[in-house]
C-alpha cells in the first residue's frame, strides 16, 4: 500500500485529510508533536477507519526523526501541514513562527531530497491575496504584503519552494491555497479543537451555543458590503482534505520539478451574519450575539475563483454551509 507522511497529521485538516486518504487506499504516516493537538485525535481516527495509523510524536524540523521514519517507510510523498496558525499571536512572536514554520520547510524539503521524496503538497492561506481588488480571486491574483508575520510565513514558504522547483531540485509541489476551513467529520468523532478562546469564527460560535462563552461579537456591521459584515469563503473540512488527494494524485503524474498553486475554497462568499443566521437555522438555537467594533487587521470580503482546481483537479466541493454548520454543531455537541 502507498504510504503518505501527514505532518501535523493530528491536526483538524491533516486528521481529516488522514481519513480521506486511507479511504482512497492510501496509508498515512502521521508526525505531529501535539503542540496544537490531542493523542486521543489517533483513537478516534481508528475509530472511523477501523486503522491505527503509525504515529511519530516530534517535531518535523528534527532531522533524525525524519531519517528515522524514512528508513521505517517507503514513503511516495509528504503532506506538510505542521505549522503555527494564530495570527495574533504571530504579531507577538514573530520568531517562534518564523521558526516553525519556515525552518521546518527547509529542513524537510533538505530531507526528502536526499530521501529522493519528490511530492510534496503545502498547506498555504488565501491570507496571501490581502485584501483583493478584483473578487473573485484567481491564483493570477498577485500577493499581497503580508498583514501579519504568519502570513508572511506562507508567503516565504510558497517562494522558497518556487526556488527548490526552479533549482531542478527533484521535487514536485502543489501549493494549496485554503480559504476558511470549517465544519467537521459527519461523524463527529475528529474536528477542530481550539486551545483556550477561539480566534476564528465557527468555534466562536458552536462554543456560544454550547454555553462555554458568553455572547460572540461581530467585528463590525459598517464595512461596504451588502448586509454590512465582513464576508469570507468557508470550506468543508472533508471537501478541503479530498483536495489534498487530489492534488496529490495529480502531482504524481507531473513531469520533474513541477510547481503549481490551487485556490480551495467553495466559489462562494458568505458575511458573518449569514453564517450566524445559517447556524441559528440548522441548530435550532437562538445564538446570543452583539455587534461590536471592526477588528484591526480584517480583510473586508474575499472568495475564491476555483475554476482551476474544478478544472485540472476535477474537484468540486460537496459540502454545503448548511453541512458545516450541522457539522461544526455535532462536533461541539460531542465534546
Ligand atoms: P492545527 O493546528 O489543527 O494542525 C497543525 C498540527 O501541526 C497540530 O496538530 C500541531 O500540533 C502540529 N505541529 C505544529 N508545528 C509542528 C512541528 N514543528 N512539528 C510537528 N507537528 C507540528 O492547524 P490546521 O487548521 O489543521 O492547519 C493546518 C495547516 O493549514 C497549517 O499549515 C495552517 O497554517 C494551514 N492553514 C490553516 C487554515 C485554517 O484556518 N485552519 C487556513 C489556511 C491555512
Ligand atoms: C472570519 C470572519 C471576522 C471571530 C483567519 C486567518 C487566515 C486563515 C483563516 C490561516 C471575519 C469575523 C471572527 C469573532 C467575528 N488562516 N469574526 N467575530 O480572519 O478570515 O482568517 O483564518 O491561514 O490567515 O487570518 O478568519 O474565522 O478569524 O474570521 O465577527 O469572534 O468572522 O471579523 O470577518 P479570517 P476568522
Amino acid at each position: 500500500m502507498k504510504k503518505i507522511l501527514i505532518t501535523g497529521g493530528a491536526g483538524y485538516i491533516g486528521s481529516h485529510t488522514a481519513v480521506e486518504l486511507w479511504a482512497a487506499g492510501i496509508e498515512p504516516v502521521i508526525l505531529d508533536d501535539l503542540s496544537n493537538s490531542d493523542p486521543k485525535v489517533l483513537d478516534r481516527l481508528e475509530e472511523i477507519t477501523g486503522k491505527r495509523f503509525q504515529f511519530y510524536s516530534g517535531d518535523c524540523s528534527d532531522r533524525n526523526l525524519l531519517n528515522t521514519i524514512s528508513s521505517e517507510h517507503q514513503l511516495a510523498g509528504v503532506i506538510h501541514f505542521a505549522a503555527f496558525k494564530a495570527v495574533g499571536e504571530s504579531t507577538r512572536l514573530p520568531l517562534k513562527y518564523y521558526r516553525n514554520n519556515v525552518s521546518a520547510l527547509i529542513v524537510l524539503l533538505e530531507w526528502m531530497q536526499d530521501m529522493k521524496i519528490k511530492d510534496l503538497v503545502f498547506s498555504s492561506s488565501c491570507t496571501v491575496y490581502g485584501q483583493p481588488e478584483i473578487l473573485p480571486v484567481t491564483e493570477a491574483t498577485p500577493r499581497q504584503e503580508a498583514e501579519s508575520p504568519y502570513g508572511n510565513t506562507k508567503k516565504i514558504c510558497e517562494d522558497i519552494l518556487i526556488d527548490v522547483v526552479k533549482s531542478k531540485g527533484g521535487i514536485r509541489v502543489i501549493s494549496l491555497r485554503y480559504f476558511n476551513p470549517v465544519g467537521a467529520h459527519p461523524s463527529s468523532k475528529i474536528g477542530e479543537l481550539p486551545l483556550g478562546t477561539p480566534n476564528n469564527l465557527v468555534p466562536f460560535i458552536t462554543q456560544t451555543a454550547a454555553g462555554i462563552r458568553e455572547k460572540l461579537t461581530v467585528f463590525g456591521d459598517d464595512y461596504d458590503t451588502p448586509d454590512g459584515s465582513c464576508i469570507r469563503d468557508y470550506i468543508h473540512v472533508v471537501d478541503l482534505a479530498d483536495a489534498h488527494l487530489r492534488a496529490f494524485s495529480y502531482l504524481e503524474n507531473q513531469p520533474a520539478d513541477f510547481y503549481e498553486v490551487f485556490n480551495v475554497g467553495t466559489g462562494q462568499g458568505n458575511s458573518v451574519l449569514e453564517v450566524i443566521q445559517t447556524f441559528e437555522k440548522v441548530s435550532g438555537q437562538k445564538l446570543n450575539y452583539e455587534i461590536g467594533p471592526r477588528r484591526p487587521g480584517d480583510v473586508v470580503q474575499v472568495w475564491a475563483d476555483t475554476t482551476k482546481i474544478n478544472q485540472v483537479l476535477g474537484w468540486y466541493p460537496k459540502f454545503s454551509l448548511e453541512d458545516s454548520m450541522r457539522d461544526s454543531w455535532n462536533w461541539q455537541k460531542s465534546l
